[in-house]
């Protein structure tokens, strides 16, 4: 049973500039279409971002200190809309690939990444609208019941937090919980504990949040004291057998090309070095998840560590959500799991087409937010919808909340199970 085709058909794309948790301009996005489905998304930006992105369209100059996306409105609503006017919103593919000829290039630097994001997102919104149905319920089918295991960033470091930390993100996984609410609410109790002990060890100022909202400890260096903090609240609150650990070391933006050695605080280590390094920390703590422990083109380096450590490791800037990355990182046997963030690759349908990708070879599928993002819940949405197991959206902020709040909801809504950790 079809939908007649002017209830679906596109009436008006619409394109403005907003602000996102950072106070930075992003690009909002409306699809109308004429029977009145109305689909509306919030394009997301990293900070730490992979070399093999979609370009992001910035207008440069003064304003927003280069920041401001006006071009970008612009290429939606005089470039795009005139070609996609009429189109119908639930041909999601042909709407992409449409996007993808008007823009030309392999790299979304015509049009601008972020524009067919946000075109792509708000078509899928309208498409959902326009059958009534929740995104990920569009999305995902009859299948999509399950919520993802939410991977928790409770201490920064990196680009992203004013600590000392060499490694980007230090993960709390309740990989024992029964159901998303009871793994949400596990995790809020351990960050009140951890809290609490951070200002004895640390200070009060431990407490400042980073871009994702966990805590920065700016007198913390080591990775093992973020693990061993983290597990100290953990078992204070009784939940030992619930709670592994994992990082996102974003190992490029701490690795030096020319020297081909990575900088761990005061330490520099060679590829073979950083080898022995995870080794040992997956041998001394319960760490079963490490993303991006590798610079981003060392599609070899992934391949070893992949067989070598029982933890899984996942590709961000690795594969960047790209299909065609992952199927060479598939070949040369390089991780276990693909990070999937939209933005990265461009439009919804290459995104699908990496998570068929990585689902087709047992890769898991773990859907993540970027450090700069909205209140706009589809990332909640999307994590469902693709059958992800994983979802990593931050700690605190009302932009990372409110993707937990969504994921309850969906949780009552579909009456749906608790995912698995993959072994
Ligand atoms: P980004 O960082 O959103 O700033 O790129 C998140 C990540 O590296 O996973
Ligand atoms: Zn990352």
């Amino acid at each position: 049973m079809g939908l007649s085709v002017n209830r679906t058909a596109i009436e008006s794309i619409d394109a403005r500039e907003i602000l996102d948790n950072r106070l930075e301009p992003t690009l909002r996005v409306t699809v109308r279409t004429e029977g009145g489905a109305i689909g509306r998304a919030d394009v997301p930006r990293g900070r730490s971002r992979g070399v093999h992105e979609a370009v992001d369209l910035r207008d440069g100059g003064d304003r927003y200190r280069g920041m401001g996306v006006r071009t970008a409105v612009e290429n939606v609503e005089e470039r795009i809309e005139p070609e996609l006017r009429g189109h119908s919103v639930t041909d999601q593919a042909g709407i992409d690939s449409r996007l993808r000829e008007l823009d030309g290039t392999a790299d979304g630097s015509n049009l601008g990444g972020n524009t067919l994001t946000g075109v792509s997102l708000a078509t899928l919104k309208a498409g959902a609208n326009a059958h009534d149905l929740p995104v990920y319920r569009y999305l995902g089918g009859p299948a999509a019941t399950e919520l993802p295991i939410p991977l928790v960033d409770l201490i920064e470091g990196g680009e992203l937090g004013a600590s000392g930390l060499p490694f980007q993100e230090h993960q709390i996984i309740p990989t024992g919980a029964e159901s998303f609410e009871e793994a949400i609410r596990m995790c809020a109790e351990v960050y009140y504990e951890l809290g609490d002990r951070l200002t004895e060890s640390h200070g009060e100022y431990a407490l400042s949040v980073g871009d994702e909202g966990g805590y920065t400890p700016e007198t913390m260096t080591d990775p093992r004291d973020a693990f061993d903090s983290m597990l100290g609240a953990i078992e204070a609150c009784g939940y030992d057998d619930v709670f592994e650990l994992g990082i996102d070391a974003a190992a490029t933006h701490f690795y030096d090309s020319d020297e081909r050695t990575y900088q761990l605080s005061d330490k520099k280590y060679t590829r073979g070095g950083m080898l022995d390094y995870y080794a040992d920390l997956v041998d001394t703590y319960p760490l079963v998840s490490i993303e991006d422990p590798l610079e981003e083109d060392d599609f070899e380096g992934f391949s070893t560590l992949s067989e070598r450590l029982d933890a899984q490791i996942v590709g961000d800037d690795l594969f960047v959500t790209n299909a065609e990355r992952l199927r060479k990182g598939i070949d040369a046997g390089a991780g276990d799991a693909l990070l999937c963030k939209i933005n990265q690759v461009g439009t919804v349908s290459e995104a699908i087409d990496a998570v068929e990708t990585a689902r087709g070879d047992g890769y898991a599928i773990q859907v993540s937010e970027r450090s700069g993002q909205t209140a706009d819940t589809w990332l909640a949405e999307v994590a469902v919808g693709f059958r992800a197991s994983q979802i990593k959206t931050g700690t605190t902020r009302s932009e990372r909340t409110e993707q937990y709040n969504r994921l309850l909801e969906i949780e009552d809504e579909c009456g749906g199970g608790y995912a698995a950790w993959p072994r």
